[in-house]
């Protein structure tokens, strides 16, 4: 078994997100213990922009231009049983250096036209490799109070992309509250909540509903959370207005 967590946050070490994803890895490995595990870093690659050349379906098929770190980023995906999709929510949708990570996928794919049998969009391509033996958890929190609703372009785009039902997911609101102190205790028995979730997936290939119904509940309760939210961007307007105010005045007195 070969867990690959990738982490695709621009934010790297410093992930809300990634605090679960890395829990989540821990319950699996508790039922697990042989499974390998690697972390890939989006932010670390060097990995272009899809020019749209589509020359990995004509000149070269199954291969890219780009002389970058993406092949080698291909070998590990494909290699992978398990892939686990750690990123934050980006106007709704996926953080834009994931995306391009995605769109780069393409020399993986087929360029055969085929038809959809599960009621989403029209058409699709098959991969080029057998993936037969391979699964996707997506991990994501935000920052609004509650995630439902948030993800709906998210989860449009991997039913597409995956398959309705093939794919599992463990999302999160209030993300900015997971660094914060005096919530420790709190986003410890979260994190514990993620680690069960883990264990769930190694065991029965889902999160149950008893674990599922733990994550779905807040941080904080939401009057608290916006109120908390809402003081600090005021705190940090208020100081940025004094920093520019001071710095205009020293530049009045020619300083
Ligand atoms: C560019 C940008 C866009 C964002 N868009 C959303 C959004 O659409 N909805 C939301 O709830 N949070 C949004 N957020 C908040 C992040 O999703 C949130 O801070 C998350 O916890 C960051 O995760 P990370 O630490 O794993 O990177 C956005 C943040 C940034 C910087």
């Amino acid at each position: 078994m070969k867990i690959l967590l990738i982490n695709g946050s621009p934010k790297g070490e410093k992930s809300n997100s990634l605090r679960l994803s890395r829990a989540f890895v821990e319950g699996l490995r508790e039922v697990w213990p042989d499974a390998e595990t690697e972390e890939l870093v989006i932010n670390d690659l060097h990995v272009e922009k899809c020019i749209g050349c589509l020359n990995c379906w004509k000149r070269t098929p199954g291969r890219c231009f780009q002389n970058d770190d993406m092949a080698a980023a291909i070998d590990k995906t494909r290699e992978a049983d398990l892939l686990i999709w750690s990123f934050p929510l980006y106007y709704y949708s996926l953080p834009g250096s994931l995306k391009i990570f995605y769109d780069r996928q393409v020399p993986t794919m087929k360029p055969v036209m085929m038809e959809r049998t599960d009621g989403k969009g029209n058409g699709k391509h098959a991969s080029r490799y057998d993936l037969s033996h391979q699964r996707n958890v997506l991990i994501s929190t935000c920052g609004f109070c509650y995630y439902k609703g948030n993800y709906d372009a998210v989860k449009a785009q991997f039913d597409l992309i995956l398959g309705v039902g093939n794919y599992e997911t463990l999302f999160c609101g209030q993300g900015e509250m997971f660094p914060v102190p005096f919530l420790k205790d709190r986003v410890e028995e979260y994190l514990g909540h993620c680690r069960e979730a883990g264990r769930d997936y190694a065991s029965c290939g889902c999160i149950l509903p008893a674990t599922r119904a733990k994550l779905d509940e807040t941080i904080m309760p939401k009057d608290k959370f916006e109120e908390m939210a809402d003081s600090y961007y005021a705190h940090c307007a208020a100081k940025a207005a004094a920093r520019e105010k001071a710095a205009a005045e020293a530049a009045a007195r020619g300083e």
